[in-house]
């Protein structure tokens, strides 16, 4: 049956690479006008070599995933804030913006198309899927294109923690991923390109990634890596970085209401500073690819501050990894609104 997962994959052990699957989603905006869009099979793109996305950088994306259900359902988490987020990167960069329903009718029939990608509830795997938005067309000069493409490609990918949820370490970089009031809290490929070379630094020394500080003054913390930094005050506040130049990660929104509705917290967006990080008893990244990775350990100039340990994981780590997953996987009810449901049944194609 084309909703179950496909036996001969090894869903257990995928990492977070490109797997194919079967079908994409392409629809191009020109004379002004998206067109109604197509599902297709092949998964290469033919765009002119002038095009703006190749040399001047317009082109944005998003990331999300599908989830399989215990009961063999499939769920998306919150794929309307990913719609709104890649409007704002569309108008930062000058590119018509993809209405919401257009959006998600794409993801949603890209996933329906694909279901036995969609990994078993059990491997804790999930479908990662990449919507994406590229200025198309011939064109020399610095300026907008005068086409664009929007896509949804989608590959499944490996649980985060294969042998459980366990802390990870970050070092301090003194490189940029973003400019003061530049592009950091859109998500545009710029930054990413930014960030390569702090990021294999950061892994050739042993460490998962790399803590980028705030650009004008590098005394306060602003994200870990390709994910939002959050702490644990001694007083029980769950706090994250007050910042312009870090994107407005859809799991930190989440985690942010977890924390207050279901755990009765108090949340706050401020100053982190990096010489003072003993005031929190933990700490950690936050984001689609792994949801919640607990930090163990922060180097700062040469030396490490630990946070809850190098080892275990924090109790109010572990209850928002908890929560958060549990509604992403359909075992604890979503809030109003964060779930769109793919009943198995409703296969397309
Ligand atoms: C730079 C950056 N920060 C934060 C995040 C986390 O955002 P989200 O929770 O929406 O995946 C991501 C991932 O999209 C990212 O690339």
């Amino acid at each position: 049956m084309a909703n179950e997962p496909i036996a001969n994959l090894d869903f257990k052990n995928l990492g977070f690479t490109y797997t194919k699957t079967k079908w994409n989603y392409l629809s191009i905006w020109k004379d002004g006008k998206w067109d109604d869009g197509v599902l297709r099979n092949e998964d290469t793109i033919t765009i002119s070599a002038t095009s703006t996305c190749l040399h001047y950088g317009q082109e944005a994306f998003e990331g999300l995933k599908a989830y399989r259900r215990a009961d063999g359902d499939i769920q998306l988490f919150r794929p309307d804030e990913n719609a709104k987020r890649l409007q704002r990167s569309c108008h930062r960069l000058l590119m018509p913006e993809v209405p919401t329903d257009k959006f998600l009718n794409a993801v949603k029939s890209v996933v329906k198309a694909n279901q036995e990608f969609v990994p078993p509830y059990e491997s804790r795997a999930s479908l990662y899927i990449r919507p994406y938005i590229l200025g198309i067309g011939d064109n020399m000069g610095v300026k907008p294109a005068t086409q664009y493409l929007f896509g949804v490609v989608c590959t499944p990918v490996g649980a985060y923690f294969k042998s459980g949820l366990a802390p990870v370490n970050f070092m301090v970089t003194d490189m940029d991923r973003a400019a003061p009031h530049g592009t950091g809290d859109v998500k545009v490929g710029g930054n990413y390109g930014a960030s390569l070379y702090p990021h294999e630094i950061a892994k050739e020394r042993g460490f998962a990634d790399c803590i980028y500080l705030d650009p004008t003054t590098h005394t306060k913390i602003d994200e870990a890596g390709a994910a939002n930094f959050f702490a644990i005050t001694r007083d029980g506040r769950l706090v994250t970085p007050k910042s312009s130049s870090v994107l407005p990660s859809i799991t930190r929104m989440s985690i942010m209401q977890i924390a207050e509705d279901y755990l009765g917290m108090k949340t706050a967006f401020e100053d982190i500073f990096i010489d003072r990080l003993d005031q929190y008893v933990e700490a950690g990244a936050c984001g689609t690819a792994a949801a919640i990775s607990p930090i163990g350990a922060i180097e700062v100039n040469g030396k490490t501050h630990v946070f809850h340990s190098l080892t275990g994981v924090g109790p109010v780590t572990k209850k928002l990894y908890d929560i958060l997953t549990g509604i992403q996987y359909g075992d604890i009810e979503a809030p109003e609104g964060w779930v769109y449901w793919i009943k198995k049944s409703e296969i397309i194609k």
